[in-house]
This record gives C-alpha cells, structure tokens and sequence, in this order.
C-alpha cells in the first residue's frame, strides 16, 4: 500500500510538472532572416511558428526548410471561413510537412469538427489547434466586437470557446496565460494550452494586452509558450531564448 501511494504521488508530481515547450515565432518577410534566428537559436529550441507574415512570402518552403533542418513547425495561419474551405485548407496545411495547424474557434463546431474529420483521416499526428480570444484583446475590446454591454469577460468567453474546442475533438486551444486555470479545470490536463502574448519582464509589450512572463505561464502548466518579438527583434536571439528556456525550466 505505501509503496502504491509513493508510485501514485510520484506520477502525479510528474503530471503536474509537464514541461512547457517554447515556439519562436519568425514573424518576417526574410526567409534567411527566419532560417538564419532558428540557426543562431540552434538544438536549444525545437519548436519554431510560421506565421501570416512568413508564409504569404514565401508559401510551404518556409514550413519545408525549417523541417529539413529538423524542427518542429507551428504553422500559425489561424482558419476561418465554412467548412468545407476549412476542411481541406489545414489537409493542405499539414502536406507542408507542418506538425501543428490552428482555426479560430468561433468559426463554429461545424468547421472545427469537419477540419478535423478530414485531418484525421490523411495526417492523424498532426495537432490542430484552436484560437480563442487574441491575446491583443482585452475585455472592453471583446464587448465591442460581440456588442455586449454587460461584465462579459474575456475569460468567459475563451472558456466557452475552448469547451466548444474540446467537445469537437479539437487537441487543444490557443489562448492568454491568464485563463490557463479555467481552461485545464474544464478542458482536462490533456488538452494542449498554447500560450503567446509572453513577456519577459525586460522587454517590450508592443501591441499584446493580456501577457505574462515565461516562468509564470510555465508554474500555470502552459505546454507551449509562443515567443516572437523578444527573441526575433533582438540582437541576440539566441541568448534570449536561453533566459527563456532557464526561466521555464
Ligand atoms: O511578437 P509576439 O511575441 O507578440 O508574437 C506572438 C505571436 O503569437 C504572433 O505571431 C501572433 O500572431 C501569435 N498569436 C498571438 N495571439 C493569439 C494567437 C497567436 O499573439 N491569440
């Protein structure tokens, strides 16, 4: 019985510390400039996202070249349009030789579940992802777009979603560090928590709303936190993603 009850606090030590993975975001123009950051990062970093910005210059070569180079890509270009457009967008997606593909969550049930119907079928391994509310988003801006005059919260509204996400089969959500607690308690811890608007507590916020720093985001129990900015407009990308990953380690 002792022995049990040590092998069980064991694996529930081990469940709750699940290491957070960090995804560079190369949000560029450059293709070099982007394959150049992940080569400066080097084996450190496993995960890097191509993005709106890097694939409308480029197109799949960018997903292509970063997976010859052995990483593993989050092709962020976040689908929302009907189903079926959906459906066979991420099927296209995931030829690229992509690992993880995203839409946005308030697209519908329909179009989350037909998209990974069809990305079941052809490319299972790959993790399809949901956004739910921007991390460039706060509360007043939410209320404007779904024109709501109450105390309707962002929070609210990304568990609502993530729910919506979870109940389709969808492997997990984009959303803020801050609603990392009301997504596990009703998505279960393994429903994958991507998490961006990170700040190191030396950098910039630029645009992001609802942030949070790498350490704090990790105790949380994000399985990724997506850093762009920080890493990619510093002069020394890879000693950045170093603090980083000491911070969430
Ligand atoms: O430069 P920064 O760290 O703010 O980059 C965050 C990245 O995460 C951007 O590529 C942005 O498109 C993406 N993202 C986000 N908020 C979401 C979903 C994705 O910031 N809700």
């Amino acid at each position: 019985y002792k022995l049990n009850k040590v092998f069980f606090l064991y694996l529930y030590k081990m469940k709750a510390q699940k290491q957070t993975q960090l995804i560079v975001a190369l949000d560029t123009n450059s293709i070099e400039g982007a394959l150049s950051i992940a080569d400066r990062i080097g084996n450190k970093v496993d995960w890097f996202k191509v993005g709106k910005q890097l694939f409308c210059s480029h197109g799949p070569i960018a997903v292509k070249r970063l997976k010859s180079m052995g990483k593993k890509v989050f092709l962020d270009l976040k689908f929302h349009d009907i189903p079926n457009t959906v459906s066979q967008a991420v099927c296209a997606a995931a030829e690229t030789g992509a690992d993880m593909i995203n839409v946005h969550a308030s697209g519908g049930s329909e179009m989350m579940k037909v998209a990974k119907d069809a990305l079941k079928k052809k490319n299972p391994d790959v993790l399809l992802i949901a956004v739910t509310v921007l991390t460039s988003m706060d509360d007043e801006s939410l209320r404007l777009v779904l024109d709501r005059n109450d105390n309707y919260t962002s929070a609210q509204h990304v568990s609502h979603l993530a729910k919506l996400a979870k109940t389709v089969g969808l492997d997990g959500v984009v959303a803020s560090a801050h609603e990392i607690e009301i997504i596990r308690n009703a998505c279960g811890s393994n429903f994958k928590l991507v998490i961006p608007g990170i700040r190191p507590s030396d950098s910039s916020i630029n645009d992001q709303k609802r942030i949070m720093t790498p350490a704090e985001a990790a105790l949380r129990g994000a399985d990724f936190i997506v850093v762009g900015r920080p890493i990619t407009q510093s002069a020394d990308p890879a000693s950045v993603a170093d603090s980083i990953l000491r911070e969430i380690n």
